[in-house]
């Protein structure tokens, strides 16, 4: 199988082959989608919602990204790994960036950092960049921008709106990004930005020109239940099988019929005699 890396996600673009990306955050899950030949896994900060149940992703911290980035890593064998930087991890200034982007690697063993913002984050992405820590970039629907933007919404869409994210696309690629995220962009609009930069652009809620896509696994299994963005397309009902397992066990553990006699270990009669 081949093995993904920043050269052959570039070489993909070039060709005209599209990028494939999901997010994980464990060692089993990571190990079926590298398996299953995917090409670039993003441990997200999404992990804070979708796994720890936090209701946005500014709680997650250094330690919770470095704990799941080396757990996917453990399992991606041909997969190219980045590991997203959380809240407040690169805001602060350059040096930090680097730090937390440099603990992200040595510690979390990704091949790459993802961090949030266009170009006011700039000095941040050539910093990384230069310390040989390969960027993606993410603009549009930024996340941890929640507060600014008052609630989740599309990006982009006025005519001021659509030409700055031009431009930070623009920005962070000049800035050294081997790829940028667009994430909630009038489809058009992403369509535009992916023919104006050589680097690939990965979309979600972002249309079909996009050079690449990404979906949270969860919602794309069908296993995240508190909501469903409109850009997801549900490939399995994970969750309801989840449920009817769950149901089976409890019932046949309260009826005693598992374990049935093939799940058990056996021991000689005598042995048992002589205890009684
Ligand atoms: O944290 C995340 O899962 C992300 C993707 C949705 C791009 O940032
Ligand atoms: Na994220």
């Amino acid at each position: 199988m081949m093995k993904n890396t920043v050269s052959t996600f570039r070489e993909q673009k070039a060709k005209g082959e599209k990028i494939s990306m999901l997010t994980a955050y464990d060692y089993s899950t990571a190990k079926l989608m590298d398996e299953a030949g995917i090409n670039g896994i993003l441990v997200g900060d999404s992990l804070g919602m979708v796994m720890l149940g936090y209701e946005d992703t500014l709680p997650v911290t250094m330690e919770d990204m470095i704990h799941h980035t080396a757990a996917v890593c453990r399992g991606a064998k041909n997969t190219l790994v980045v590991g997203d930087m959380p809240f407040m991890s690169y805001q602060v200034s350059v040096e930090e960036a680097v730090y937390n982007a440099g603990r992200l690697m040595k510690e979390g063993r990704c091949q790459a950092v993802k961090l949030e913002g266009g170009a006011s984050v700039c000095p941040q992405i050539r910093a990384i960049t230069n310390a040989s820590i390969p960027v993606m970039a993410h603009i549009g629907l930024t996340p941890q921008s929640i507060n600014a933007f008052g609630g989740f919404k599309v990006q982009g869409k006025s005519e001021e709106a659509a030409k700055k994210l031009l431009e930070d696309a623009k920005a962070v690629e000049e800035a050294g990004a081997f790829a940028v995220v667009l994430e909630c962009v009038p489809a058009k609009l992403a369509e535009l930005i992916s023919k104006s930069i050589s680097i690939p652009t990965i979309g979600i809620g972002a249309g079909a020109g996009c050079d690449g896509q990404i979906l949270v696994y969860q919602d794309m299994l069908g296993l995240f239940s508190d909501f469903t963005p409109k850009f997801v397309k549900k490939y399995a009902n994970v969750g309801e099988m989840m449920t009817q397992a769950f149901r089976d066990y409890i019932a046949d553990v309260q009826e005693g019929s598992f374990p049935a006699p093939e799940h058990t270990f056996a021991i000689s009669e005598d042995v048992i005699k002589k205890l009684y």
